[in-house]
């Protein structure tokens, strides 16, 4: 029998998943690999296991195609991340049922894709002896240990489009456009397109804002002539003193569900300039869809390496870019740190020195 590998996607989906796939499933099948697919994330590790042989000559449209083939989950039995910060220990029974799958499987290894909970649960699995190679992924952006995660520039692009769009109509009405924008806790996205959009307002996590900063800010463009305003807000953005915005009761084993602060900027501004004021939620538009260039050149590195280091034997760690190059990280090194905007970082300082207001001053 040819030596196998299994790869599986897990937490939230994003551009770019079926690119890694594809890669990792022809670099192995140079070294006369086998891949297996495993289904719906870890859980595909669990009875009944769930996989499927994927097929090297197979391959050719998952360079460009969205989602993932293998299906992915961010809740179910290996809940390994609940809120900020927080983290669960996968209980041992699950970890034992999985490694014993894994090894009826006839694994080598077990590349597994995520970002931070999925990492965790990898490094959970890794430390209970099952060997596994990371590969981080994210639109959030928010892993440690790697300048950039796939996922994140295809976003980035998605948001950016929509604020193009945005631009043309406010600038017609007058009027101030409010575009909500995925992330988390961290700002990237909001920063990355509303730096690259034109926005004139963009509020991050990073930087607690005030109504009376933002408004003053609305007003000094009137008194400019520019009659309209762009205004980006992370779903993780608050009020100076306030808390982050959610949707719903969060359940015990999840994440609570952000969103909706949008709504709450562009109902007071309204009410505090008069001016007429529209929201919109790019929600999982973002996440959706195919992924950039970038991403799908990311995407091939990253699933290429995975292989190498499978072949190394380095197991227990993910691989990261580090320009110009792609690396190998311990996946303890890019877990349970958020990595957020440098608030003096020169993303944020290029954005204030053109004139772009984070609600602060
Ligand atoms: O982590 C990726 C992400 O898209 C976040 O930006 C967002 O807060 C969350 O996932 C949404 O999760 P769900 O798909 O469960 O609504």
């Amino acid at each position: 029998m040819a030596e196998r590998i299994g790869i599986l996607t897990g937490g939230g989906d994003c551009p770019g998943l079926n690119a890694v796939i594809r890669a990792v499933v022809k670099s192995a099948s140079r070294l006369g690999w086998e891949t297996l697919g495993i289904h719906n994330g870890f859980e595909g590790l669990l009875e009944p296991v769930s996989y499927h042989r994927l097929d090297h000559r197979e391959m050719g449209a998952l360079l460009t195609s969205g989602g993932t083939v293998l299906g992915t989950t961010n809740r179910g039995r290996f809940s390994a991340k609940t809120g900020h910060g927080e983290r669960n220990a996968i209980p041992r029974e699950i970890l034992d049922e999985a490694k014993r799958n894994f090894e009826a499987l006839g694994l080598r290894a077990l590349v597994c894709v995520g970002g931070d909970g999925s990492l965790s649960i990898a490094q959970q699995l890794f430390e209970h002896g099952v060997p596994v190679v990371g590969v981080p992924k994210t639109i959030d952006n928010d892993l440690e240990a790697t300048v950039i995660t796939f996922g994140f520039d295809s976003a980035v692009a998605c948001a950016t489009d929509a604020l193009d769009r945005l631009h043309t109509t406010a600038a017609s009405h007058n009027r101030v456009m409010v575009l909500e924008v995925m992330g988390r806790y961290a700002g990237w996205i909001a920063c990355h397109a509303g730096i690259a959009g034109g926005g004139d307002i963009i509020l991050i996590p990073e930087i607690p804002f005030s109504y009376d900063s933002i408004c003053r800010k609305i007003t000094e463009r009137e008194a400019m002539g520019r009659l309209f305003t762009l205004v980006v807000v992370a779903e993780g953005a608050r009020a100076r003193g306030g808390d982050f915005v959610t949707q719903g009761a969060t359940a015990a084993d999840r994440e609570a569900r952000l969103g909706g602060i949008g709504s709450a900027v562009a109902g007071e501004i309204g009410r505090r300039t008069g001016k007429e004021t529209r929201v919109v939620v790019l929600g999982h538009l973002q996440r959706g869809g195919g992924p950039t260039t970038f991403d799908r050149l990311l995407c091939t590195r990253f699933g290429a390496r995975a292989v190498k280091l499978v072949q190394e034997q380095m197991y227990g760690y993910m691989v990261a870019l580090r320009p110009p190059d792609t690396s190998a990280v311990k996946i303890t090194d890019a877990i349970g740190r958020l990595r957020t905007v440098p608030v003096d970082g020169d993303i944020v300082q290029t954005a204030k020195m053109l004139g772009i207001s984070f609600g602060d001053e």
